[in-house]
This record gives C-alpha cells, structure tokens and sequence, in this order.
C-alpha cells in the first residue's frame, strides 16, 4: 500500500506524518482546505486543495493518485470553542468525514487512519489510561471523536471499512530539522505558549489554575513527540493493513509531568526565566490524563523515543526559527 491521501496533511501533526511517510517510501498526497494548514508544511509532495465537503474533487482526486488508504488530521481542535460553537465542530468533524467515508466506500477504498483523542475518555475513573477505559467525553470536541470511532465500527461491519483509531494524548514537540513545526491560530497548547514567553512574544505564561488535587496544584498530562506520534501511524498502518482488522491504540508515553514542572524544565532548557503567572482554572481540563501505552508496546512495538526534555527542546528549536 504506497499511494496515501493525507487529509489536513499542512496541518500539525499531518505534516510530520507526511515527512515520515515519504521518507519510508510511500507516495502521500495532501488534502487540505489550508483553512488551518499552511502550504509551506508540504515540502515535496502534491497539494491537492480541497474541501471535504466536496465530494467531485474527492473522487477526482482519488482517482489521479489511485489511492489506496486514507489519514485523516483535518479537524477542529479547541476544547473551549467546542463548547461555544457546537454546530461548528459536528459539521466539520462529523459530517465532512461522514462525507470522507462515504466517497471512500464508492470508490472501494477500505483503509482508514483516524487522529482520535484522549478527549473521548472524559474524566479519567483509572490513574492511567488503557483501551478498556470507559468513553465518556466532557465537551462537544471529545463528543466528535467518539462518534467517528462509532461511525467506523459500523463502516467495518457493514461495508468492510478497516480503520485504525489513534487517541493520542498531548502531541507536543518539532520534526529536529526546524522545517516544520506547530502552529496554530489561535494559539492555545501549553508549550508553544510556554516558548513564545520565553522568546518574549508574550508577556507571561498563564497557568490556569493550581488547586487541583495533584502533587503541585497543577494539571497532570502526557506530552508525546509528534515524530513518535508520526511513527505510531505508519506502525498500525501496516498492521491494519497486514491483518485486514480495525485497531484502537492510546498514544502516550505513560509519564504524566505537571504544567509547573513543565515550565521548570522550559526555564532549565531555555535558559530564560520568563514570567509566570497563576490564574483560575480554564473550564473543561480534566486534573490528571496519562495514557497507559501497553497496548500499543505490545502490538506495535511502539515505544516514544523522546522524553520531555527533547520535546521542549524540538518546539524551542522550531520557535526560534519558525517558518510559518
Ligand atoms: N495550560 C495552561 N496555560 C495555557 C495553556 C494551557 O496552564 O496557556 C494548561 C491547561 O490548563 C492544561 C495543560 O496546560 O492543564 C495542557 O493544555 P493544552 O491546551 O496544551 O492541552 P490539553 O491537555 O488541554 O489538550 C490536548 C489537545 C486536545 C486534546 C487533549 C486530549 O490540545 O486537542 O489534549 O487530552 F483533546
């Protein structure tokens, strides 16, 4: 399986994933509306823009490049406005992609990476994460996954629609060759916002909240590579492929690290103390998400091979010399 379309490929992780892709020797195309993505993010590879709601340019497209599986990033991504803008979020994360589907099983296309999220879990009942965690998302965002991932089990059943389903949990860091990098508008991850301090471009790094129940007050996560994230892709790719079966894999490292100490090791990195201030906690975070990663030790082999010192490290390389 070579030729891969790679729908919101200009996107974050949609890049990375491309690069990666290429430089195993497959043949990715990139859809993308560039509403998000930004076309500098494609180096290399063909740029078919497009919308998902346009199913003549799908099939178009499809047909030009004999696609044989899809990756899917394009999706809005912001708790908070899920939350504001509801109907944004169901037509663009669910309806579009039904339109995705639908196309693919028209054109007998039966292969299919989906960027799920640790979102769909809600509020964590088990200290780490696992498969088996009951999902039960807290906002519309995590609501949108959670219908996609149904939407596929009734795909596979009934049409033969295989699908890979990645939760990850908080994809972070830079390709190391400064090319790519994150880069959202609005911004509102933590460590682009923590570096951007660090590089002066914002006055402080707001912290939003420290009365959770966690060791210092703050909230617990965990950060994965998007390179690690990237490589998870490709690895259940070829599994789903290989074994003709739809999979589900949480992707994190097992490691959770608290927004202080993250904006410690940040200074430590950076070398920079930049300003820090504390604020009441933002609506919608969960205290503690931390993936329990067997699952994807186990089937894929898949182990993250950075650890958050090289993540910080990646993203501060990408700020300082950003290209978009
Ligand atoms: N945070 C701050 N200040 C900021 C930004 C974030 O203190 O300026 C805190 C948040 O409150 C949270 C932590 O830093 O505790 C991480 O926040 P991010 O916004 O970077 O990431 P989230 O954990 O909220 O969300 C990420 C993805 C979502 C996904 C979720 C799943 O961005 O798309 O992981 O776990 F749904």
């Amino acid at each position: 399986m070579k030729n891969i379309l790679v729908v919101g490929g200009a996107g974050y992780i949609g890049s990375h994933v491309v690069k990666m892709l290429k430089a195993q020797g497959y043949n990715p195309v990139v859809y993308d509306n560039l509403s998000k993505g930004h076309p500098q993010a494609v180096q290399d590879v063909i740029l078919e823009e497009g919308d998902l709601g346009d199913k003549t340019r799908l099939a178009e497209v499809f047909q030009k490049h004999h696609i044989e599986a899809v990756m899917h990033f394009a999706a809005f991504i912001e708790v908070g406005e899920s939350v504001k803008e509801p109907s944004k979020y169901y037509h663009n994360n669910v309806s579009s992609v039904l339109n995705l589907l639908d196309c693919m099983v028209e054109h007998q296309i039966f292969y299919f990476v989906f960027s799920s999220t640790a979102a769909t879990f809600g509020e964590p009942i088990h200290p780490k994460i696992s498969e088996t965690h009951p999902q039960n998302p807290i906002n519309p965002y995590g609501n949108t996954k959670l219908m996609v991932e149904k939407i596929l089990e009734d795909f596979d059943h009934a049409y033969g629609l295989k699908s890979v389903a990645l939760r990850y949990f908080n994809a972070s860091g830079a390709d190391e060759s400064g090319q790519i990098g994150e880069s959202h508008t609005p911004e509102t991850h933590l460590i682009p916002l923590v570096l951007q301090a660090a590089a002066g471009k914002r006055e402080s790094i707001k912290v939003f909240g420290n009365d959770y129940p966690t060791p210092d007050g703050t909230c617990v996560r965990d950060y994965v590579h998007v390179n690690d994230l990237a490589r998870a892709h490709i690895l259940a790719l070829e599994k789903m492929e290989k074994e003709n079966k739809s999979l589900r894999y949480n992707l994190g490292s097992g490691s959770g690290f608290s927004v202080a100490e993250l904006i410690n090791q940040a200074k430590a990195i950076t070398g920079i103390d930049f300003k820090v201030e504390y604020q009441a906690r933002r609506a919608g975070d969960p205290a503690v998400l931390v993936a329990d990663p067997a699952k994807a030790q186990a089937e894929l082999g898949w182990t993250p091979q950075y650890d958050l010192k090289q993540i910080i490290a990646t993203a501060w390389n990408w700020e300082k010399n950003r290209r978009f």
